[in-house]
């Protein structure tokens, strides 16, 4: 077989097209952070899986389903809880049966659906996915463990994070400042308050500034003074907080080191 020089030609650039095509997908990945489209609920807090501790027998179970596994995979809870299930999808519709209870919910992407279970005897319980959602459906499984009271509490981990006490952290949560801004350096729609004070902030007008106790009084009370360079789309809504109050965050802000 003869390759003609017009073929070649053809060849070359079809492969460079294909790599220049390759190099623009890594650039939009890594520098856009463009992802595959979602369609996780985009009501918070039940975009990631997690197991959440209101008292020693009640939880609140956020499952997050998604091709083709479920987030957590391995949760333990204690004999004699009532456990809130709330179920979302990332990707497709999955569904949720939990062998052995009258557990059976779907996972919608968008949506967040939910049922109470009271678990009363140690078992392990299996977790399937009961709608056909591709390949690996047959393999998305999880497990949830109920353990008597006495081996749970026996269980090392971390102790709950209790809540912060401090009236700046109260306004913060109360004024919905928390939505946007976390305090254990968690990204967010606005940038985390931990170890805020003191940073150097660029700002949109080329300029920089050093983030204390001044910066923060003016940003709350003026937010579209002083616009922060970079990704953050939208500048603080104005509250209405009083003097005294805005002390109170800026104080508790200083903390968060
Ligand atoms: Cu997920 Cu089937």
């Amino acid at each position: 077989m003869t390759v003609t020089q017009l073929e070649k030609r053809i060849i070359w650039i079809s492969l460079a097209f294909a790599l220049v095509l390759l190099g623009l997908s890594a650039l939009a990945i890594n520098l856009f952070h463009v992802g595959l489209p979602t369609c996780l609920t985009d009501i918070k807090p039940f975009q990631k899986g997690e197991l959440i501790t209101h008292s020693p027998t009640h939880y609140e179970l956020h499952y997050v389903a998604r091709m083709w596994k479920f987030e957590p995979e391995n949760v333990t809870v204690p004999a004699g809880s009532i456990v809130d299930i709330y179920l979302s999808a990332a990707d497709v519709t999955h569904g949720l049966i939990l062998l052995g209870t009258d557990l059976n919910l779907m996972a919608v992407p968008g949506v967040v659906n939910y049922a109470r279970v009271k678990f009363d005897k140690p078992l392990v319980y299996q977790l399937l996915c009961h709608e056909y959602c591709g390949a690996g459906h047959d393999r998305m499984a999880a497990e949830l463990h109920v353990v008597d009271m006495a081996t749970f509490s026996a269980k090392p981990g971390p102790p709950p994070a209790a809540e912060p006490t401090h009236p700046g952290y109260k306004l913060l949560d109360a004024n919905t400042c928390l939505t946007c801004h976390s305090i254990d350096g968690q990204p967010g729609i606005g940038p985390t308050l931990k170890g805020i004070q003191g940073r150097t902030q660029k700002l949109a007008d080329g300029s920089t500034v050093t983030v204390d106790s001044a910066f923060i009084r003016e940003k709350i009370l003026h937010p579209n003074a002083k616009i922060i360079a970079g990704r953050f789309e939208q500048e603080m809504p104005k509250t209405d907080l009083t003097r005294e109050e805005i002390e109170e965050i800026v104080e508790y802000i200083q903390t968060l080191k």
